[in-house]
């Protein structure tokens, strides 16, 4: 009985943490060919300009050649100007695995 009910707060638990996006590392960096404070910056600011409206995109949510232009649909709402805009998308580009 103590298992089950350990079982089911671990499961909600599970279900109520905030995924966030993964944090890029020189092997990201590398395979993408990008510096990785760039990558490091990027997601700091997808973390503080993409998640105002809906919970943060995970980059795993587009393949890399669909990003571009979601982020050209969501640069206006997000007022980012050119060098942040760049910043988040290769991020995401980098890091989406599909
Ligand atoms: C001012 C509010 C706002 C901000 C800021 C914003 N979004 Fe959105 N986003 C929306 C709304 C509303 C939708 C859902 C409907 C739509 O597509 O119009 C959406 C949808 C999305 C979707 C899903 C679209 C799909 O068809 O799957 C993605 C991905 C996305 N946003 C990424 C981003 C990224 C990346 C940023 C930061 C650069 C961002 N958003 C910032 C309002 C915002």
């Amino acid at each position: 009985m103590r298992r089950v009910v350990l079982g089911l707060l671990f499961a909600s638990a599970a279900a109520c943490t905030p995924r966030t996006p993964p944090m890029a590392t020189a092997s990201d960096a590398s395979r993408a060919n990008v510096e990785l404070a760039q990558l490091q910056e990027g997601r700091k600011l997808l973390l503080g300009k993409c998640a105002g409206c809906h919970k943060t995109p995970m980059p795993d949510e587009h393949s890399a050649a669909e990003w571009p232009k979601m982020i050209d649909e969501m640069a206006d709402r997000s007022k980012l100007d050119l060098a942040q805009r760049s910043l988040i998308e290769k991020y995401l580009v980098a890091m989406s695995t599909k």
